[in-house]
């Protein structure tokens, strides 16, 4: 894969294919990770004398102009965060864009509208990728978040121009590489979330590849219940027990130890400071939910952990958003955040893990957390991500 080292920019015009999909509230940013993460790519194109153009999309507002999902707002953030004015342009194609593109300085940076305003976009549509192209004469894709997406700006574009990876696309994927492609073992995976059904084709590729699993979150549940445990009123899919048993079978084939919940924080319903229990996972009440991890668990996950040279972590244990349900994820994170001190690799991603991260106050003290939700999961799925595909077409 071309990347910048070898891109020659100083005095050309470089279309940047972003990811700004970021949180926004009452107007304003309200998670700036996404932006803070692009300045590598963009400070450093500036500095070398490109004129960047940074294009990205925001929101899904399925070809048409929606002033909700304006860019536009994005703008200061994008400022502050590279220390650099950032001009806009209220189209990213078209006659006017290309003159405020062509009128751009060395070291300019422009930040054109939300490339979804337009259906070619998301069509992959060659008349809108070549228009999309007129505007630069090279392409930097730093969009690892974006890139399952076969679209103009992720797919299409880069075979009409000089194509290289962004700084945040290198370190995305030497990240994953790290975790999955090229791992030290014994690697363990943290699998988490509410339905197994999102997850089956992502458990079947780790399945092959990790030494040691730990489902938890709702998932967890059908997984308990496949095995004939009474899970009580938990959440779970009944329709999923044949599958969930298959994985199982799998990972036994394959020599994967699996670590189901050994107990569970249980309640009457999902409330913020409702009476709570810790009960083993055969004693779940039948009027009660399973709502969390509970410390045998997480006991059981520590020492595991101290064995793991590489972990990868997606989906949280527990529902983690409402207290006092958090507790199993906040001490399961902790105590991956203190084996990454003394030398685990870890690796973790997706929208919700990113979330419980925080709320656990170690996202920082992971190896990597990815800013990617969708195109992680995928990448975990083992599938070929369409906007990393067409530059490794490319011979450096
Ligand atoms: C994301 O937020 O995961 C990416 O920006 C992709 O967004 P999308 O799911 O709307 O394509």
């Amino acid at each position: 894969m071309r990347s910048l080292d070898t891109a020659n920019v100083a005095g050309r015009r470089v279309l940047v294919r972003a990811d700004l999909n970021v949180p926004l509230k009452d107007g304003r940013v309200a998670d700036a990770t996404r932006i803070e993460r692009l300045v590598p790519t963009l400070s450093e194109l500036a500095g070398k004398g490109a004129r960047v153009i940074v294009c990205s999309h925001f929101g899904r507002p399925e070809g048409k102009r929606k002033p909700e999902m304006s860019l536009a707002p994005l703008v200061p953030a994008l400022a502050a965060a590279l220390g650099r004015p950032v001009r806009f342009t209220p189209d990213c194609i078209g006659e006017e864009t290309l003159r405020t593109a062509g009128r751009l300085v060395d070291g300019e940076v422009l930040l054109l509208e939300n490339t979804r305003f337009h259906p070619g976009e998301e069509a992959n549509e060659p008349g809108f990728a070549r228009a999309l192209a007129r505007l630069a004469e090279l392409y930097v894709n730093d969009a690892f978040s974006a890139a399952h997406r076969a679209h103009a700006s992720t797919e299409g574009v880069a075979h009409l121009l000089p194509a290289y990876a962004g700084r945040l696309m290198q370190a995305e994927l030497a990240a994953l590489d790290a975790a999955l492609g090229h791992p030290r073992h014994p690697l363990g995976a943290i699998v988490g979330g509410v339905k197994v059904s999102t997850k089956l084709k992502l458990l079947g590729n780790l399945m092959s590849k990790v030494d040691f699993l730990l489902i938890g979150g709702a998932m967890a549940n059908t997984f308990l219940a496949a095995e004939g445990i009474a899970v009580g009123r938990s959440v779970e899919e009944a329709q999923r027990h044949a599958e969930a048993r298959a994985i199982l079978a799998e990972a036994k084939a394959k020599e994967c130890e699996v670590l189901l919940p050994l107990d569970a924080v249980v309640a009457a319903e999902l409330r913020a400071g409702v009476d709570t229990r810790v009960v083993p996972i055969q004693a779940v009440p039948a009027e009660m939910m399973i709502l969390d991890l509970g410390p045998e668990t997480v006991g059981a996950f520590e020492r595991r952990l101290c064995e793991l040279r590489t972990l990868v972590w997606n989906g949280p244990l527990g529902a983690f958003e409402t207290p006092p349900f958090a507790a199993g994820t906040v001490a399961i994170a902790r105590a991956v955040a203190a084996a990454t001190g003394r030398g685990l690799c870890s690796v973790a991603g997706g929208g919700d893990t990113v979330a419980a991260l925080t709320v656990a106050s170690v996202a920082g003290r992971l190896s990597y957390v990815s800013t990617a939700g969708g195109a992680f999961l995928e990448w975990l799925e083992g599938r070929v991500l369409p906007g990393i595909e067409v530059l490794q077409e490319l011979k450096p």
